[in-house]
């Protein structure tokens, strides 16, 4: 059965799925089949799927297209759903990838006078009651139970069977383990992690891991010590559309002096050790830098490697 409040009562979302014919997916993981499942059965097509890793491309029968990291990547005008399970990397991709989002919501949630933001999925099953406001790019999983008046800001994961009472507010970035049990009127803070299968019966500080029944905080981690993954880890340090558009330059620089081109940019990467530039091609990556992102990167003193190049460009967009 679905509930009709659940595609009429989306005030937040950027593209409404009924008047599209299709939707574009970031990211080729586990997630990412479960998300190309729920739109086929909303009577829509997959369109593509991006991904840098592809080794790791799981989404058969749909276009493999190049990552945002590769320089022939381009975002497509279409709606699209960052289909990462990872909250930071969704959230970093999201944020570089800009709108317009689609949902996916699957016609067995059911959804009851609620908002779901733009970059959301709702999956089999999921129960979400009155009055709650769900953010962009959050993830509602198999059969989660969220009740009256819930917060649940965006990046967030409520994970298989986990349960909200009424009234509570799950602050950005957290995720609810499967089958975690959190009782009325709870806030959990941004960027938190709670166990699976524990019942939070007091308020989760910013950044708490909490576990067992009762859950109890186990760990603060903040952000820069989360583990994360060579290929997260780099969405993180480097904006992800900033780095490829880099990466081209630096590769037009290469290529005019008849040096061989690098395929990737690392933070640390020393501009003469690591590249190879001499001072006339440091001078054409200056000039074409300035003319793409209107910052002379010299300007206040010597800049001798990339991730102090990203520092200046990402500081002016501040
Ligand atoms: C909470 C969680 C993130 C902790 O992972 P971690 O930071 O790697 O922590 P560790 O595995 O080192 O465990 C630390 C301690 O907490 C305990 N612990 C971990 N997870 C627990 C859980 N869910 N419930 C009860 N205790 C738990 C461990 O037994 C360990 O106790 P000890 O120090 O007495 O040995 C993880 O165990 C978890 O529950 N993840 C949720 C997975 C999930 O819901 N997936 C759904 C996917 S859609």
């Amino acid at each position: 059965m679905r509930n009709t409040d659940s595609i009429t009562n989306l005030p937040d979302q950027e593209c409404n799925p009924r008047e599209v014919q299709g939707i574009w997916l970031y990211g080729a993981g586990g997630h990412n089949s479960v998300v190309i499942s729920i739109i086929r059965k909303m009577g829509l097509e997959p369109l593509g799927v991006f991904d840098d890793r592809h080794e790791e491309l799981k989404a058969a029968g749909i276009p493999i297209l190049p990552g945002i990291l590769d320089p022939e990547f381009r975002r497509p005008s279409g709606p699209l759903i960052v289909t990462v399970g990872n909250n930071l990397a969704r959230k970093a991709l999201a944020t570089d990838l800009q709108g317009p989002f689609a949902t996916a919501i699957h016609p067995s949630a059911l959804i009851t006078e609620s908002t779901i933001g733009p970059g959301s999925v709702v999956m089999q099953g999921a129960i979400v009651q009155t009055r709650t406001r769900i953010g962009g790019h959050a993830i509602i999983n198999t059969a989660a139970s969220i009740d009256h008046e819930n917060l649940i800001d965006d990046f967030v994961h409520i994970s298989p069977n986990a349960t909200l009472s009424g009234n509570v507010h799950v602050g950005e970035g957290s995720w609810v383990g499967a089958g975690a049990t959190v009782i009325q009127g709870i806030r959990i803070g941004k960027w938190a992690m709670v166990g699976a299968g524990a019942v939070v019966i007091r308020d989760v500080p910013d950044f708490a891991t909490v576990v067992g029944n009762p859950a109890r905080v186990i760990k603060i981690t903040n952000l820069e010590s989360r583990v994360l993954d060579d290929y997260e880890s780099s969405l993180l340090s480097m904006p992800p559309r900033l780095k490829s558009n880099l990466l081209l330059i630096v590769n037009q620089v290469l290529n005019n002096s008849g040096k061989e081109p690098v395929r990737d940019l690392g933070r640390e990467s020393s501009l003469q050790r690591d590249l190879g530039f001499d001072s006339v091609e440091l001078a054409e990556l200056t000039v074409r830098i300035e003319a793409e992102f209107g910052v002379d990167i010299f300007a206040d003193g010597i800049v001798r490697t990339v991730g102090e190049i990203v520092d200046k460009l990402v500081k002016k967009d501040e």
